[in-house]
């Protein structure tokens, strides 16, 4: 984390204007010294149960033919095993299209699918106890890959698909062509807080959960479809994560409803804490993908026309493959301009756990397959990849993307990468990279700069809407609660910045409070970046209507203008000059019975998106970034390393500098991880065999590239009506990286040059050996 950035100013803040100051995370200090509560943490109460997942150790897909749970019941500590036939209310935890059964019936679609649960009187005791099953399973040949999907033909979802023109004819008919193959891993969430949820039954059937969830309304949706109760008798609260990274968006409800189950049928509370090894056999990951890419281009690298064929994999069932499919479309031009183009989507239906969100949420995979179109001309030319890129940019001529949208900002995408290109002496690196590897046989160097272009929103309009609740108390203290959630990003901080600055209050006279869906209702989950944008406008909202109404009444009880009044670093003052405290005029107010309490409101104006006609403005603005990396490899081992890495990003206005920093790089190592070390690996019998970190890497702090220079591009503020004209920055960083992955593929194109090295991802070293392998021999991707 760049420390040099963070003010020291924690606890003396004295000024309320703290949006936009670099302040550390609201629980940084508790993160650290381990005091930071989080679902496990949470004291239990006498009594409290646990439950442990319920599956057959090998078989992956077919009819179950006997379930002999005897053992199990007979296990020491075992209060109760639930199966289906337990649940009240309907069996299924799916976010949308109720093909995900809690605890299968009849049959099993992927390995580790859930039978039964355990409840026992100790979490190990669970455990051992869900091993003494007994279950027979009549196999069927699973689809595992998308290969065996596509011959299948079976998908979760219709296809789809973006057209203009012609670019069939257009790609057959141009002097100049590519086709290339890419396939693309998918990726485990590895959040260090696996999945979690406490229930606390009440009376009257009541249900409490405490859950680690991005989700907290569709969590209590879900508990209360199982156990057959309204809404209204579930409460759900979440006050923070230990990351999520779109995993708890739709894959935290299982085990809610789990804990739920097991308290509803015990009347004791109960918790469900997963293994890690079960969380990452039993909950979805980043979809993998196939892509087909083929283009049309002039001498100068400019694409004419593209037709780009997305395979992924989906698993089991929908989920969230909809929207991710979707956003994979949305974000296969990624900053260029394609006169003619057609982006089809296949989603694809295998025996494997239903794949989910994860940051990016499929713009990664678009964005990954355009960028192999730009080095493969850039090859077949010979030229600079970045001046390909450039040639192809959207510009103010060409400025419209498949799916309709016009890109308004584009000169920012020009400006931010000329002047990275400066930053990081990109040309004069270029020149060194060629003379080192003139030089060298077995080490061979690579540099890109690629960019990245991010459409910020739920393309499902309906969720770009958010709720605040503020209560001012009487001694001028805050109570703040929104329906965003805290997963690390900071959000909570953030909107605590624009709550202290709209009322006028020292932040530490700001209580940050839990997620609950008895407080905000009807909640978004906090996912596509948008947690500051909604949840700070909302707050702001609520703000606006208390100090509107102090206001009001001030201006009443002191016989001024209500102009006059500005509420301002504790203190409210007329004419500029201090009056009184807010305490006290908080005080003041009440005794005139005046109401301090407000709830906020806000849906993101001017996005519109037809989704059966193609049609509208699906985002409000792009956030935009690029990165320059330079990595070595070594042609005999596969063995890669990070030299250097130069970032600008843009935030729009900074909300808070440090934790914008802290996503920036967070998400850049995190990407890295996906196109580099992290292999999801299923045997050809669907079972999934890298889950742990023992055989599935996640980079670590020394995977950090040594030089990593990263700076926020300064900009007048966001176009767009955000708040404070901040721009989001949760996802957008996780695509820089994609710098590392191109710049791979310049060290290994090095060793045969006009050639498409045949570089998949992730590029661990295997993969790396094997497309040197490739090249030497002539044969390109
Ligand atoms: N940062 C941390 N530390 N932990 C996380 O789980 N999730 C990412 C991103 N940054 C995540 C994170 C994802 S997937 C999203 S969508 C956003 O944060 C959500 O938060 P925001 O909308 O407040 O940016
Ligand atoms: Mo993020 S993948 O939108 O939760």
């Amino acid at each position: 984390m760049s420390t040099d950035l963070l003010e020291k100013t924690k606890g003396r803040v004295s000024s309320s204007h703290v949006v936009g100051k670099a302040l550390e995370h609201d629980s940084a200090q508790k993160h650290v010294s381990g005091k930071a509560t989080y679902v496990d943490d949470i004291i239990e109460p006498h009594g409290t149960l646990h439950v442990a997942p319920g599956y057959e150790a090998d078989a992956v897909c077919g009819r179950i033919t006997k379930v002999d749970l005897s053992a199990v019941r007979g296990a020491p500590g075992v209060v109760a095993v639930l199966d289906a036939s337990d649940i009240p209310g309907v069996n299924d935890c799916s976010p949308v299209a109720g093909d995900d059964p809690v605890l299968a019936t009849d049959r099993i679609v992927f390995h580790g699918q859930l039978i039964f649960l355990v409840v026992a009187e100790t979490r190990l005791q669970a455990r051992k106890a869900a091993r003494l099953a007994h279950i027979e399973v009549e196999e069927e040949t699973p689809l595992v890959s998308v290969a065996d999907a596509l011959k299948a033909e079976q998908t979760v979802l219709p296809d789809y698909e973006f057209r203009r023109g012609s670019p069939e004819q257009t790609i057959a008919q141009s002097e100049l062509t590519l086709k290339s193959r890419l396939e693309m891993g998918g990726q485990e969430h590895f959040y260090l807080e696996g999945q979690v949820a406490f229930a606390f039954p009440g009376e009257d059937g009541d249900m409490l959960v405490q859950s680690s969830t991005q989700h907290p309304t569709e969590v209590q949706h879900t508990v209360a479809k199982v156990l057959g109760l309204d809404d209204g008798a579930v409460t759900v609260e979440v006050r923070r994560m230990g990351g999520a990274f779109g995993g708890k968006e739709a894959q935290a409800n299982q085990w809610a409803a789990l804990a739920a189950l097991a308290a509803h049928a015990t009347g004791r509370p109960c918790k469900c804490r997963l293994d890690r090894d079960d969380d990452m056999i039993l909950t979805g990951k980043r979809h993998d993908f196939m892509v087909d890419l083929a283009a049309g281009y002039d001498g100068s690298g400019k694409i004419e026309a593209v037709q780009i064929d997305l395979h992924s994999r989906c698993g089991c069932s929908a989920d969230l493959s909809l929207g991710i499919n979707d956003r994979a479309m949305f974000h296969s031009d990624n900053s260029y301009y394609y006169p003619q183009v057609l982006i089809r989507s296949k989603r694809l239906k295998t025996n494997t756990v239903s794949n989910t969100a994860f940051r990016g949420f499929g713009g990664p995979q678009g964005m990954l397959s355009c960028e192999r179109l730009m080095d493969g001309i850039a090859i077949q030319l010979g030229l600079d990849p970045l001046d390909v890129r450039k040639a192809n940019f959207y510009r103010e001529d060409a400025n419209t993307t498949p799916y309709g949208q016009s890109v308004d900002e584009y000169d920012v995408l020009a400006k931010l990468v000329d002047q990275l290109e400066r930053s990081s002496d990109y040309r004069a690196r270029r020149k060194a990279v060629e003379a080192f590897n003139a030089d060298n046989t077995v080490l061979k160097k690579g540099i890109a700069l690629t960019p990245v272009k991010f459409g910020i929103a739920f393309t499902l309009t309906h969720l770009n809407q958010a709720g605040a609740l503020l209560h001012l108390y009487r001694d001028g203290s805050v109570h703040l609660n929104h329906g965003g959630t805290e997963m690390g990003q900071g959000l909570y901080q953030k909107v605590a910045q624009i709550a202290a600055t709209e009322m006028g209050v020292s932040l530490s006279k700001v209580k940050i409070t839990a997620t609950n869906t008895s407080k905000v209702a009807n909640t978004s989950p906090t996912a596509a970046s948008s947690g500051a944008d909604l949840n700070g406008m909302a707050t702001a909202i609520a703000c606006r209507e208390i100090v509107g109404r102090l206001k009001t009444f001030a201006a009443g009880h002191f016989e001024v203008s209500e102009e006059d009044i500005t509420l301002r670093d504790d203190q409210m003052l007329i004419g500029g000059e201090p009056k009184l405290s807010i305490k006290a005029l908080a005080h003041l107010a009440y005794e005139h019975r005046i109401q301090m309490s407000s709830s906020g409101f806000y849906k993101t104006p001017e996005i519109v998106w037809d989704r059966a006609q193609v049609k509208g403005h699906p985002f409000l603005y792009y956030a935009y970034g690029a990165s320059c990396s330079e990595v070595v490899i070594d042609t005999l081992t596969g063995e890669m390393k990070v030299e250097r890495v130069d970032v600008l990003h843009d935030v729009g206005t900074s909300l808070n500098p440090a934790l914008d920093m802290g996503q920036i790089e967070g998400g850049f190592v995190q990407g890295m991880g996906w196109l580099t070390t992290e292999e999801l690996w299923f045997d050809k019998a669907g079972h999934l065999k890298t889950h742990a970190p023992s055989t599935y890497k996640i980079p670590t702090a020394s995977d950090v590239p040594e030089i990593f220079n990263v700076a926020l591009y300064e900009s007048e503020g966001n176009p767009a009506p955000t708040i404070y004209r901040s721009k989001a920055v949760g996802e957008p960083p996780l695509m820089l990286p994609i710098s590392v992955f191109c710049a791979i593929n310049d060290a290994i194109s090095s060793l045969n040059k006009g050639v498409l090295p045949k570089l998949d991802a992730p590029a661990t070293p295997e993969a790396i050996l094997k497309a040197v392998k490739a090249i030497k021999a002539g044969e390109g991707a």
